[in-house]
């Protein structure tokens, strides 16, 4: 329950107090009353109040102290917080308005400023305001909190006296060993690790989210292994650990085997220290520390864990990923939740006891597997939800209701209680500026797949990402993403070619953990559904999911921060309300939607940092566009915008610019974008980061060099006369990593001899026939060797390019798409050493391909499409020996099919299609086997 909200608005505050506003807003607030000359120090006497209260309010959470008093307590703090910071937003926008080095003043026009949205005056007296309401309220719970204070005493203790579970093994009273279900590989390796020849003292680790069964299979091994140690202790570290408690169990459990003399409540921690390394020295050991939260507590446990050499094993669960690290290199074993089949047995084995095999009646199969979708294979839930089902009367309705209303039933009831107590210990458990970003990603809908890009500019858009010293604040949001995905809030759907996260899910039972509390803390609401219906109406934040019949009107719109809309079925009707009404908004993303009009009162929504139209038929933004000043990011892809409007280029605040649609509906496994009109000034835009796409033009691409912060760029249109001007605008870019360049025709040659950049990059796409010394320009001799990924269209190579490109010594990704016109293919050994996938489209006279033996020796993917004249699998596939996955696409109707299981078996995955009627991957599993 510590307050994110509050870090929040003391973040902001100190934004608006910071150096370069507090100097704009002196001389400005100098000329007023003494009411508005006192807003600085009255921002900042709430500030201080506001990081008190906090530290208070922690304390408790900390102690684990429920008390309705501070409950309350808290609320109203919350709601004045919030109130200050629409006051802080306010100020800020002011300020910002009459910066005389702002946009305004850069483009001459002081003097003709705007009318104020908001005065000076106003805000003075609603920040006295809020100051008055703070020091009333502290006095208040001062009234109320003495009495207390004499008698039941808060404990001071610094650690948590909650104690979740009872000491020993957690679930053990939930699943039985014949009950284990799907955990038999684990289980395997688990034992293999344990009984190993391997002498040394060796560290297990078990991870996974909260409930995924790491105890639970632990214990299962511990009682069937046991017995091959000299001595074994099972410990749980909890939260609650304290070192000197931890090693006094140890000794306690130990020792009351030997039958020694010693006591171990007597003893201070030295002793302790020496008594447990002499009685272990001479041992073979076997120590469980079951859900450990810092690696800090492994770390000082290690002092007395001795390696004696005689086989000695510590195991650890727990739920983060850094304390799983401090395993030996091959001990770490992350647990997953269970595949369907496996789930569905646990279940039934819960819900049905008395029913023989555990079969599930046929009027209750639908409503099973609703409730099995909404536990996704968590074991702990699976057993408790079943069990609970069990007693229930088997009727449809009976169990339809009970699903209905699991997420209220995951709190309300007894036996539920310790699945939710489970999965709050996690939230507990983050730093505070992890928790508002767990919390923004549950107003998505559910099961929806999250992109990293997406989720940090949000996060960066609602003030979250904290920055720390030169880092971007794209990578510190990275780090925080990472964090939660270590801590098992977040599953990882997808990494990158080079392991980075792409994209990530909730799993749904957390992401109900996350609404309910999102509802407390008035974070955010989600709205679902045709009823609309919904609890906590006056949230920050609010996510309208397919509500075809608009937003419920008892909704407070006013204070909103975050504005998301799900559902291609919703028109003007439900957002309209949005832009008129939501005068704070930071986010405000429509993608999806049947948008053709973007309305002109957008240009009031002066605290956006995020516009996203992605996927609308939008062809033009409002003039009005250009009084958001605070935009980060302006988002349009697959919309149908041509030309930006006047006026963008004073958005210096703008970090991304996303405005690439595809040329065809055909999709492609090459990059094939269209551009927009580059508009005047976008030089300008300083801050800017990504930018896609944008036609060329000689200004343009003139000018371009300006933008040095880029990391990505794509531009289109490309004309052989705009090359050199290109060339040397990118070779003043530090930062960019990833480039795109497409060329206005496919024969237009790109004239890219002189490209060179001060720093490596990862990927470059060129589209358009190559100039004959590309490959041999500054940028390929100097940084070729470190470039990852590699996409060539209409490229024209010859022989002696392709070999050029195989000496690239990190290259990993290989796209050609009609970039090769030569007959024959041939791929020499020692080629492509590090090539993990290649992809070969449109091959027009390739009549051969040749592999040598040594050439494409990591390849794991492989995939051919329409190869023209291509008549036979290449020759020595059967050399590439590390092949996963084999896509041979569009193929020659003469393909011989009876030879294809022959050379094509040693590949794990192979899918086969021809032009002229289509042989699925089915087909051939079954012609193979
Ligand atoms: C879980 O956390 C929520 C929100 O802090 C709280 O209201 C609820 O009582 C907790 N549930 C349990 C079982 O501890
Ligand atoms: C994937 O992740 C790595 C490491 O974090 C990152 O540097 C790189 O940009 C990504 N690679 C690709 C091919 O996108
Ligand atoms: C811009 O949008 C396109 C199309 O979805 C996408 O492929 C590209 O990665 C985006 N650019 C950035 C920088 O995210
Ligand atoms: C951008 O260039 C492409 C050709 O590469 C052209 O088809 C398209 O119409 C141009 N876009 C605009 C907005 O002019």
């Amino acid at each position: 329950m510590a307050e994110t909200a509050l870090l929040l608005v003391v973040k902001r505050i100190g934004i608006a107090l910071a150096g370069d506003t507090l100097k704009i807003a002196k001389d400005l607030l100098a000329k007023r009353s003494e009411m508005v000359a006192a807003l600085p120090s009255d921002m900042k006497l709430i500030k201080n109040e506001l990081e008190l209260i906090h530290a208070f309010i922690k304390g408790i959470d900390r102690k684990g102290v429920k008390n309705e008093i501070i409950e309350a307590y808290t609320a109203q703090v919350r709601t004045l917080a919030y109130e200050m910071e629409d006051v802080v937003d306010q100020f800020i926008y002011v300020v910002g308005e009459h910066n005389p080095k702002g946009i305004f003043g850069y483009f001459k026009k002081i003097g003709k400023k705007p009318c104020s949205l908001f005065s000076l005056d106003e805000i003075a007296t609603d920040v006295k305001r809020i100051n008055k309401e703070l020091k009333d309220l502290s006095e208040r719970m001062d009234r109320w909190t003495k009495p207390m204070d004499d008698g039941a005493e808060i404990p001071a203790a610094g650690y948590e006296i909650e104690q979740v579970y009872p000491p020993g093994p957690v679930h053990d009273y939930l699943i039985k060993d014949e009950e284990l279900v799907g955990t038999d590989e684990n289980k395997k390796t688990l034992i293999d690790l344990l009984c190993s020849e391997d002498q040394p003292l060796r560290i297990i680790a078990l991870w996974g989210m909260g409930g995924v069964g790491k105890s639970t299979i632990v214990n299962s091994v511990y009682r069937t292994e046991a017995f091959r140690f000299d001595c074994c202790v099972w410990i749980s570290v909890s939260e609650s650990y304290k070192l000197e408690d931890i090693w006094k169990t140890m000794l306690k459990k130990l020792v009351g085997k030997d039958e020694s003399e010693l006591n171990p409540e007597a003893i201070d921690s030295a002793e302790l220290r020496v008594e447990l390394i002499k009685f272990l020295d001479k041992k073979r050991y076997l120590i469980i520390l079951d859900d450990v939260w810092t690696s800090d507590a492994l770390f000082r446990s290690r002092e007395v864990l001795v390696d004696n050499g005689l086989g000695s094993r510590v195991i650890i669960t727990t739920r983060m990923d850094e304390v799983a690290s401090i395993a030996d290199d091959g001990y770490k074993i992350k647990i997953e939740p269970l595949h369907h089949n496996d789930a569905w047995l646990l279940f039934c084995r819960k819900a049905f006891p008395r029913i023989e095999n555990h079969i599930c009646p046929p009027d209750l199969h639908k409503c099973c597997i609703d409730i099995l979708e909404k536990i996704n294979g968590l074991p702990l839930a699976l057993v408790a939800i079943g069990s609970l089902l069990s007693l229930r009367p088997r009727t449809e309705r009976e169990w339809r209701n009970f699903y209905n209303q699991l997420t209220s039933e995951l709190h309300r009831n007894e036996n539920l209680n310790h699945v939710v107590k489970v999965l709050n210990l996690s939230y507990k458990h983050l730093p505070g500026y992890l928790k508002n970003c767990f919390l923004y990603a549950a107003i998505f809908p559910e099961d929806f797949l999250l992109y990293r890009k997406r989720m940090i500019k949000l996060w960066i858009a609602e003030g979250f990402v904290e920055q720390i010293g030169t880092c971007s604040l794209e990578d510190i949001a990275e780090g925080y993403l990472v964090g939660l995905v270590r801590r098992s809030m977040f599953e990882v759907v997808e990494l990158n070619r080079s392991g980075r996260i792409r994209s990530f899910r909730m799993h749904d039972l957390v992401r109900e953990l996350a609404i309910f509390q999102s509802r407390k803390e008035r974070f955010s609401t989600v709205c679902y559904g045709r009823s609309g219906l919904t609890v906590g109406v006056d949230a920050r934040r609010l996510s309208v999911i397919l509500c075809s019949n608009g937003i419920p009107s008892h909704i407070d719109l006013s204070r909103l921060r975050t504005f998301m809309a799900f559902g291609d079925n919703m028109g003007s009707s439900l957002w309209h309300p949005v832009i008129s009404k939501s005068k704070f908004l930071s986010v405000l993303d429509l993608s999806g939607l049947p948008i053709n009009v973007v309305p002109d009162s957008i240009g009031d929504l002066f605290n956006l940092k995020l516009l996203c139209l992605d996927d609308t038929s939008v062809r033009e933004l409002p003039k009005s566009i250009k009084k958001l000043r605070d935009l980060q990011t302006l988002s349009l892809k697959h919309s149908r915008l041509a030309n930006f409007p006047e006026g963008v280029s004073k958005l210096v605040k703008l970090r991304h610019i996303n405005a690439s649609h595809s040329q065809s509906v055909d999709i492609r496994l090459c990059n094939n974008w269209e551009g927009v009109e580059p508009f005047k000034g976008i030089w300008y835009l300083t801050e800017l980061q990504s930018l896609s796409s944008i036609n060329s033009s000689e200004l343009f691409v003139a000018k371009l060099g300006h933008l040095t912060q880029l990391r990505y760029l794509s531009i289109c249109d490309v004309r052989s006369g705009h090359c050199a001007k290109l060339c040397n605008s990118l070779s003043q870019m530090h930062e960019l990593s990833k480039l795109f360049i497409q060329a206005c025709s496919e024969d237009e040659v790109l004239q890219l001899d002189s490209l060179s950049f001060p720093n490596p990059l990862q990927k470059v796409y060129l589209g358009g026939c190559l100039s004959e010394k590309t490959l041999e320009s500054p940028f390929f001799l100097k940084h070729g060797h470190a470039l990852l990924h590699i996409g060539l269209k209409s490229s024209q190579l010859s022989k002696n390019q392709l070999s050029q490109l195989s000496e690239l010594a990190k290259l990993t990704v290989l796209d050609l798409d009609g970039a090769y016109t030569e007959e024959d293919l041939h791929f020499h050994t020692g080629w492509f050493r590090n090539l993990k996938i290649m992809v070969l489209i449109d091959l027009t006279r390739v009549n051969q391909i040749c592999i040598d033996k040594g050439a494409l020796v990591s390849l794991e993917h492989f995939c051919i499409s329409n190869p023209e004249e291509l008549r036979e699998i290449p020759v020595g596939i059967n050399f590439l020996t590390s092949l996963k996955e084999a896509h041979f696409l569009y193929m020659h109707p003469d393909l011989p099919s009876n030879a294809l299981k022959e050379k094509l078996d040693h590949i794990p995955d192979v899918y086969v299609v021809k032009k002229a009627g289509i042989q699925s991957a089915i087909d051939l599993d079954t012609h193979c086997k």
